[in-house]
């Protein structure tokens, strides 16, 4: 159940062991690690080696060290199926060049701080937000940048320009938008651009001629317009050009044919306009054209047979005319041929084919040079003629093209019989003869094409059966035959085609009735007969029920449910139509899973101690009856009463030096101030500020102006000895840390003791939290806030004091939003007088702050307890919730209600409702994480505060450190 807990826990139980032992060199990248982790969901426990067994991060999974130095250098962690936010964390580790944190399921917006790495590749997550500004703008190291797919948005960040030793960019599959600045060119060392799939637009900016180390650029699946560039070709190391799917225009620019080392050109989707130029075939390395969906008109041209490494041709979806020139045959590496879709003519099949059932001959009897002359079918794995103006038969030598797998010949006016050799193409997968001329049968041979997948031979002039035989092409999807003459009957083996979702035999002259095997077709979707002379009844139950009758009409001697005509008088047995059996009755799964509210144990722990505590707040509020604690209440003259009537006597008349009427001792030489002013400063302007377990204060005025706080002890009857409390108090005044009171002087006698402190103008945190001013700290603020006490916490306890009462009342705000710890040191004075019972009473005076185990009372109180103290201070800060609230019938305990939201993956609901939006998801994760820690019910599972600061400093998001 405490699961992230108690993983947490380990970690900064570990961290706190390694510390401890190691303690002059505390490893940065241990403390990084642990803190990046902290912010991650890890759903498989990928990072379950970065653990406590093992302090060696070179040995934790996806950690790489230089071996001589032992520290971090690269954090590879691709497909770690990780969610959260990039963490600050990682920032500690000084000597790591390269992360990669490719395909997980981060989020959140990207960190600037990543540019002292050398490669950094984030591809393939979730994050969103724009590009910083700055990212770029101190990238002396950056060689490799990669942000592919994921969801940035707004525009490139002009700083990307000034990152002159960038190698490689990717940064497609995003949302990025606006224009491509013409800076961009600066980037001479580019090797590799990627800003594909992004909504980038206007021209492409002249000027790319100077990248000449450039090897790939990929701008496609934007909205450039405009030409393509000009001077692209002097990029004379360019290996691969893609601009597909844009807007652009105009012609291909003449500078291309020196791109000699070009394999790649993809143009795909654009407007480009003209002739595909004759130098084409001068682009010698040349393996991928695609030109296809442009405007480009003409002929195909006769160079086209000069690249002789060419694989992929498409020249799909133009205005292109005449023949296809047969010096492509010389193209001897050819897989694919694409040019569907445009006008061109003439008997294509003949010459491609020409001569090749000789040459099969002539092949044994070695004729080499009429081999090479057509072998550049044998390596074609897709040919696409559709929707020319293509004629002449289909050879029958087709079967050479042994490695097809695609064959598209639709739409164009091919005519003569379907060769038997089609039963040759062993690999083919789809044949598309549809929409052309072809006359005589469907070839009983087909059955030899057993990996089809889909047949298409409509809208042609076939007729005579269709062959049993294609139920060998066991693979086959999809069967077209409409629009033709065939006559017959269906053939039953069509029902041994299990993978059948698509029939169209509709428009024939099939008769005869459906053979029963057809129902035994699972996963049909399709099955049109209509416009037939298909006889008898169709098929009951499963498709069959649901068939439109658009589906079925057209065959007068039908008969069923859906066509509207009864069997009865063709068959004297009535058929029974199921409804239900495509709906087999399952039933709905049983009934939703009863989750269990049973209460954890921590839960009970923490309640257990808040009763304890309300225990003790009851007796202390029957102590401070009066209690009420407000600054802007200026009841001067009731404070001032209250103060004279209880130190008025004694101190009316207490000059500094005087032992019998009481001794007042200022540190740091402001008690010569003091003593020339004469004590009776304390009396002039004096208010109550506020009330504690330990006494209550007052706010005074030295005669230069300057306010201090006195604190009335209310316990002072239990300090017996002046020595002690002297001891204790010079103590406390050497303290001197911006997070902590400074104690500047006190005044004893038997029966009065004052403590004498900086009057800290923004009252009391709690004030700030829970007041009624209606000011809302940002989160900003409240990050500080933490960060300060815990800071205070941390100069405390290296100074062996242990505060004993972290509460909201306690830590004060001063007014530029620094918080100070207040109200320490006095428990220690106390704790050899007092019970623990009456102490802890008497101290956490509010619920919900005392640790555990100050209900134990074996177990010692250390240090450990203020962190606990401090864990839920945190979450307090970062809920804006008291520690414990009342509800109606209901006590809800804030450890818990956080505790339960990060197990439940809602951790960011838990910050204040005021802020929601207002802050940083990566800080604030964390932030909770740590707090719940601190909470811990076991004190060795707290960290120290030491360690605290330090996570909450890497925590710490940096743009905010300059404010
Ligand atoms: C990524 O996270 C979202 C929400 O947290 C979740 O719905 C999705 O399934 C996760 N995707 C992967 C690939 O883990
Ligand atoms: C990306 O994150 C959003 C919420 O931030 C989530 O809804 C979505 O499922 C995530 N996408 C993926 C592919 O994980
Ligand atoms: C091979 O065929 C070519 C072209 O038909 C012809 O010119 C050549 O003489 C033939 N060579 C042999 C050895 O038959
Ligand atoms: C097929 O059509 C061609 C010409 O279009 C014709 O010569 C041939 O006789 C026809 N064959 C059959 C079987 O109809």
């Amino acid at each position: 159940m405490l699961n992230n807990d108690t993983v947490s826990v380990g970690f900064f139980l570990f961290l706190f062991l390694f510390i401890a032992v190691s303690e002059p060199t505390f490893n940065d990248d241990v403390l990084g690690l642990i803190v990046f982790k902290s912010g991650l969901h890890d759903p498989l426990s990928k990072l379950a080696s970065w653990n406590s067994e093992d302090y060696d991060p070179c040995n934790w999974v996806g950690c790489v060290c230089d071996p001589a130095t032992s520290r971090v250098t690269e954090l590879r962690l691709d497909a770690f199926s990780l969610s959260g936010h990039i963490g600050r964390g990682l920032l500690r580790l000084q000597f790591l060049h390269t992360l990669v944190l490719s395909n997980n399921n981060l989020t959140g917006a990207l960190n600037p701080e990543f540019t002292h790495l050398q490669l950094v590749d984030f591809s393939g997550n979730n994050l969103s937000g724009r590009i910083p500004k700055g990212f770029f703008e101190q990238c002396g190291s950056l060689r490799s940048v990669s942000f592919a797919n994921n969801k940035l948005t707004g525009p490139l960040p002009v700083s990307l320009t000034y990152c002159s030793t960038l190698t490689h960019l990717n940064l497609s599959a995003n949302q990025l938008s606006g224009r491509l600045p013409r800076e961009i060119w600066f980037l001479k060392s580019l090797k590799s651009l990627d800003l594909s799939h992004n909504f980038l637009q206007g021209e492409i900016p002249d000027g790319i001629g100077g990248l000449f180390d450039l090897h790939e650029i990929n701008l496609s699946n934007n909205w450039f317009s405009g030409h393509l560039p000009s001077d692209v070709g002097t990029c004379s190391s360019l290996k691969s050009l893609d601009f597909s799917e844009n807007y652009l225009s105009g012609y291909l620019p003449d500078s291309m044919k020196t791109l000699g080392s070009c394999s790649s050109i993809r143009l795909r989707g654009n407007s480009l306009i003209g002739d595909i130029p004759e130098w084409i075939g001068e682009i010698a390395s040349l393996e991928s054209l695609d030109l296809s969906a442009n405007n480009l008109s003409g002929h195909a041209p006769f160079s086209l047979g000069n690249l002789e490494f060419l694989k992929e041709l498409n020249l799909s979806t133009n205005l292109l005319a005449g023949e296809i020139p047969e010096t492509i045959s010389n193209c001897s590496n050819l897989i694919s041929i694409d040019v569907s879709k445009n006008s061109f003519s003439g008997h294509v099949l003949k010459w491609m084919f020409n001569g090749y059932s000789e040459s099969s001959s002539l092949s044994r009897s070695g004729n080499d040079t009429l081999l090479s002359m057509v072998g550049f079918l044998h390596g074609l794995r897709l040919l696409d003629l559709s929707s020319n103006g293509f004629s002449g038969e289909i050879p029958s030598n087709i079967w050479t093209l042994t490695s097809l797998v695609l064959l598209n010949l639709s739409t164009n006016a091919f005519f003569g019989s379907i060769p038997t050799g089609i039963g040759g193409l062993k690999v083919a997968e789809i044949l598309d003869l549809s929409s052309n001329l072809l006359n005589g049968t469907v070839p009983c041979e087909i059955g030899g094409a057993a990996s089809l997948k889909q047949l298409h031979l409509q809208r042609n002039r076939l007729a005579g059966q269709i062959p049993a035989q294609i139920s060998n092409c066991s693979a086959l999807t999809a069967i077209d035959l409409s629009e033709n003459n065939l006559s017959g009957g269906i053939p039953g083996s069509i029902g041994s085609l299990s993978n059948l979702e698509y029939i169209d035999l509709s428009t024939n002259n099939l008769s005869g009735s459906l053979p029963k095997e057809i129902e035994k077709l699972s996963h049909l979707v399709t099955f049109n007969i209509s416009y037939n002379s298909i006889t008898g009844e169709l098929p009951a139950g499963g498709f069959f029920n649901t068939i439109p009758l658009s589906a079925v009409t057209g065959n007068p001697s039908l008969c069923g449910s859906v066509v509207n005509r009864s069997c009865l008088s063709v068959h004297p047995k009535p058929i029974v139509l199921n409804p239900n059996s495509s709906n087999p009755a399952n039933g709905p799964p049983l009934g939703g899973q009863i989750r269990k509210s049973v209460l954890s144990i921590s839960a009970l722990i923490a309640i257990g101690a808040a009763a304890f505590i309300a225990i003790g707040v009851v007796v202390v509020t029957l102590l401070n009856v009066h209690a009420r604690s407000s600054v802007s209440r200026h009841d001067a003259a009731a404070a001032a009463a209250a103060l004279a009537m209880s130190v008025g006597e004694t101190f009316s008349c207490s000059p500094s030096k005087d032992q019998e009427f009481g001794k007042l001792v200022m540190f740091s030489g402001e008690a010569d101030v003091f003593d020339t002013t004469g004590a009776n400063a304390l009396l002039n302007k004096d208010c109550e500020l506020g009330r504690g377990g330990f006494g209550v204060v007052y706010k005074t005025n030295l005669q230069d102006g300057r306010p201090l706080a006195v604190k009335k002890l209310t316990v002072a009857g239990l300090i017996k000895s002046q020595e002690e409390f002297e001891r204790e108090m010079r103590q406390l005044g050497k303290l001197r840390h911006r997070n902590v009171v400074e104690i500047k002087g006190y005044y004893w006698t038997q029966s009065l003791q004052l403590l004498i402190h900086e009057f800290v103008s923004g009252g009391s945190l709690y004030r700030h939290l829970h007041g009624d001013d209606n000011v809302c700290l940002t989160w900003r603020q409240r990050f500080s806030i933490i960060l300060g006490i815990a800071r205070g916490l941390a100069y405390l306890h290296a100074t062996n004091m242990t505060h004993y009462n972290l509460k909201a009342t306690n830590v004060l705000i001063d007014a530029t939003g620094e918080a100070k710890v207040s109200d320490f040191g006095l428990a220690r004075l106390l704790a050899s007088a007092l019970d623990r019972c009456v102490l802890s009473g008497k101290v956490q005076s509010a619920l919900g702050y005392t640790a555990p185990e100050f209900a134990c009372r074996t177990v010692k109180i250390t240090d450990k307890c203020d962190v606990y103290g401090f864990g839920i201070l945190l979450l307090e800060v970062v809920t804006g919730k008291r520690p414990v609230e009342y509800a109606e019938d209901d006590v809800v305990v804030l450890c818990e209600t956080v505790r339960e939201g990060l197990e439940e993956g809602r951790v960011e609901e838990c910050v204040d409702g005021r802020l929601r939006g207002n802050f940083p998801v990566e800080e604030a994760v964390p932030v909770i994480k740590l707090g719940l820690v601190c909470g811990s019910q076991v004190p060795s599972n707290r960290p120290e505060m030491e360690e605290v600061v330090k996570i909450l400093e890497l925590i710490q998001c940096p743009s905010d450190d300059s404010e």
